[in-house]
């Protein structure tokens, strides 16, 4: 089944007097409980398009079908509903907020989704138990990133958008959150889309994205994706 596609999508940005066109016409169409990769060169559009993809930002043209609704038609209060709801968003620097302790960072999401979990069992499921009372400056990077993952899953959303999850760890840590994040397509079903300049992640990947200036030059489908254990780090 498609869990999101993209139509003719394009996104430009007024730079002075200059046009940006960080996507270009761009055709895509990703399967539920994939684990995607998205690889490509600084500037390629990949954010852009992980941003499209989660609803924090609309296209200049084109359609963004996502389980069936178009959500470049969305107004800002469904807009707000779907980032709340499908979506779970997990960046590069971890953005958890730093007066409140890691157990609030998490249960926070309770006053935006109504389907949410309990924020001690999401904890658990990142083996994150014990650190709640925590502020975020006592972890480690990959425990402050294991609290992002858990800030995600909370809100039990379908698809989980990482923008380069791994780019600020050490390469043991980086496998670390990989593992979870493939633990949540194989036992989970979600669908995990990851930005990444990393090829060996693609290595991981059901489908790999390559995106080069604002185009999608292919969408490929491994045959033989390995799990992260297997994967020569
Ligand atoms: N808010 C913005 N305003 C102006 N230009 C932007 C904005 N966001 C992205 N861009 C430009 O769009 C292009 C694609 O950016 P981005 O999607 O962030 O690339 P990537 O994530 O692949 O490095 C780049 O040229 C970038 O400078
Ligand atoms: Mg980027």
């Amino acid at each position: 089944m498609s869990i999101i596609e993209m139509k003719e999508v394009s996104r430009s940005y007024s730079a002075g007097d200059n046009e940006i066109l960080a996507l270009d016409g761009a055709n895509l169409v990703l399967e539920q409980g994939d684990f995607i990769v998205i690889l490509g060169p600084s500037g390629a559009g990949k954010s852009t398009m992980l941003n499209l993809f989660g609803g924090l930002d609309s296209p200049t043209s084109g359609k963004i079908i996502v389980d069936g609704t178009d959500i470049s038609t969305l107004d800002s209060d469904q807009l707000a509903e779907y980032r709340a709801s499908k979506v779970g968003f997990i960046f590069q620097f971890y953005n958890l907020i730093p007066t409140l302790t890691i157990y609030e960072n998490v249960a926070l999401v309770k006053d935006i989704c109504k389907d949410h979990l309990d924020a001690n069992e999401v904890l658990r499921q990142v083996g994150l138990e014990g650190h709640g009372n925590k502020f975020p400056s006592q972890l480690s990077g990959g425990e402050q990133q294991r609290a992002s993952i858990a800030r995600a899953l909370a809100k039990s959303p379908q698809i989980i958008l990482c923008d380069e999850p791994t780019g600020a760890l050490d390469s043991d840590t980086g496998v670390m959150i990989l593992r979870i994040l493939q633990n949540m397509t194989r036992e989970h079903g979600k669908t995990v889309i990851i930005v990444t300049h990393n090829q060996n992640i693609a290595r991981m990947a059901d489908v790999v994205v390559r995106v080069k200036n604002g185009h999608i030059q292919s969408c490929e489908r491994r045959g033989n994706p390995l799990s992260v254990d297997e994967v020569d780090w």
